[in-house]
């Protein structure tokens, strides 16, 4: 088996530079080189000030402190990065497409593409090529097309590496990984490959922990973990909303459930719906390629899970304005928290995106306080949408950093990311500063119901009446 002395990630985003920070730390001989066609992010990779990498994940900036420069290297320098690894990721952003056949649900594989075309032209000697971004089933067909059709006559083993972190817990997922995943083809140069990918994670995890499968079940079991995590997600969500008409509640239903060791106690926290970069393209993907081969009610079933997350943010967000006598128009409501997620700065299908454009549409004064996600991010979530003009965006919103100061005279709060600073306020000074009766909206089910309702504040906790 040939040793992987340089590797390449092609692909710099929250995927590649963790995932290949990690290499980095735990294979010491290994160069690892993160390269990306984005010149600002790679500048950000290099910043001197580690506080502020492109990516915030806890206990990423030490591992990057301590081994850029050294065998972790970031540049924009691609073929040079190509043309130099035995072995190399491609870890790029495989979007949901927003044009053409599958518009709105398939994924747009035109990055993934561009990346097999510049591998085929740069490479010449042979190389292990790793999807490492979340693809359709099959896909590997077609990089291994590409690349077989170049004419350079360099052998190219194809393996699909899906990766199963979590943003906010990267780091440690990475580390201590429930499972890596290898498909490869099963010919001998096939399993040469994966073994030789096997012995990269074998640094840090158990052998045991590293499954081989075939290439098209390592994409699709990827596609279907996600599908399993939110579907969870929803049912429980769904859940949530029978327990506010019936008094039962909905965290004592997720422990009682949960002791059932089939079923278990993670992921049945309900929420204001799923976000996250991955969850609803990752559903739409499979809805897409279940359709594709004519199996309807296979692509039904899991579309049912993102109708049940829509159903979750509006269903909060209407709460929010019947509660409030039906209007809410120049009411000022703040928000606490715009990322999909605590301890991440990433806000991609973030539940707060959609609650404050449906607050917005009736004309709410919203202020958003998040401890990491900037004012430029949060707007740019909202252009995107194109509900209304980016001059309208800014004059119903506002961003703030003083979360406290801004409750002043506030109608409600929504809780919309679980940040744990937001347990920590002394939410008796903000009741007396706000106009009464003080509302607060709790999408995380964060704060203590009993002390709030204490303190004197109408506090409405998902999936409790
Ligand atoms: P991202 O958008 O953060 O990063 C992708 C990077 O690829 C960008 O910086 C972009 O500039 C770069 N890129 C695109 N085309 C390029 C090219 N031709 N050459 C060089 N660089 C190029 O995306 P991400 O969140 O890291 O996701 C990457 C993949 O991993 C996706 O398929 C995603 O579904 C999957 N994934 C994501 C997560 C997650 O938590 N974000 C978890 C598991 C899997
Ligand atoms: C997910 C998968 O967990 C990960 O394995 C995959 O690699 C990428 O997609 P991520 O989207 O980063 O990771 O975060 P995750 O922790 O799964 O949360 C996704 C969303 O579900 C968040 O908005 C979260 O708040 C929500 N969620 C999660 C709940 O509402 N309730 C839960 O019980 C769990």
């Amino acid at each position: 088996m040939k040793k992987i002395t340089k590797i390449c990630c092609i692909g710099a985003g929250y995927v590649g530079g963790p995932t290949m920070s990690v290499i980095a730390k735990q294979c010491p001989e290994i160069q690892v080189t993160v390269v990306d066609i984005n010149q600002d992010r790679i500048d950000q990779w290099n910043t001197d000030d580690l506080d502020t990498l492109p990516i915030y994940e806890p206990g990423l900036k030490e591992i990057v402190g301590e081994r850029r420069g050294k065998n972790l290297f970031f540049s924009t320098e691609v073929d040079k990065a190509i043309d130099e690894a035995q072995m190399i990721f491609i870890s790029v952003n495989t979007p949901t497409k927003t044009y053409g056949k599958g518009k709105g649900q398939a994924a747009d594989l035109k990055f993934i593409e561009l990346c097999a075309r510049n591998i085929a032209k740069v490479a010449k000697d042979d190389k292990i090529v790793v999807e490492k971004s979340t693809l359709p089933v099959r896909t590997a067909q077609a990089i291994q097309n590409i690349l077989d059709n170049t004419g350079n006559a360099v052998k190219f083993e194809i393996l699909s590496n899906p990766e199963f972190l979590a943003e906010g817990t990267a780091i440690e997922d990475l580390i201590h990984a429930d499972r890596v995943l290898i498909g490869g083809n099963d010919t001998p140069s096939g399993q040469a490959a994966k073994d030789a990918l096997s012995a990269v994670y074998e640094h840090w995890l158990p052998k045991e922990r590293i499954l081989q499968t075939n290439v098209w079940s390592s994409e699709l079991s990827k596609l279907v973990a996600n599908a399993f995590l939110a579907q969870r997600v929803s049912s429980i969500n769904t859940i949530s909303a029978l327990c506010e008409k019936t008094d039962a509640n909905i965290q004592e239903i997720s422990r009682a459930i949960g002791f059932d060791s089939r079923i278990g106690p993670k992921f049945l926290n309900a929420s204001v719906g799923f976000g996250g970069s991955c969850f609803q393209k990752d559903i739409l993907n499979l809805v897409y390629i279940a359709r594709s081969y004519g199996l309807n009610e296979v692509a039904d079933y899991w579309e049912q899970v993102i109708i049940a997350n829509d159903y979750q943010k509006s269903r909060f967000a209407e709460n929010i304005i019947s509660s409030l006598y039906n209007t809410i128009s120049g009411k000022k409501i703040v928000i606490y928290g715009w990322a999909f997620k605590k301890d991440t700065n990433d806000t991609r299908e973030s539940a707060a995106i959609a609650v404050a454009d449906a607050l917005l549409e009736e004309r709410a004064e919203i202020i958003v306080y998040d401890p990491k996600v900037s004012e430029e991010r949060i707007y740019a979530d909202l252009d995107y949408l194109n509900t209304r003009s980016p001059e309208e965006n800014r004059r119903l919103l506002t961003v703030t950093k003083e979360p406290i100061e801004v409750t002043k005279e506030a109608h409600a709060i929504a809780i919309l990311t679980e940040w744990d600073e937001f347990k920590t306020y002394d939410w008796t000074t903000i009741y007396k500063q706000m106009l009464k009766p003080a509302f607060v909206f709790d999408g995380r089910r964060l704060l203590d119901n009993d002390t709030m309702q204490e303190i004197g504040f109408n506090y409405y906790k998902i999936g409790q009446s």
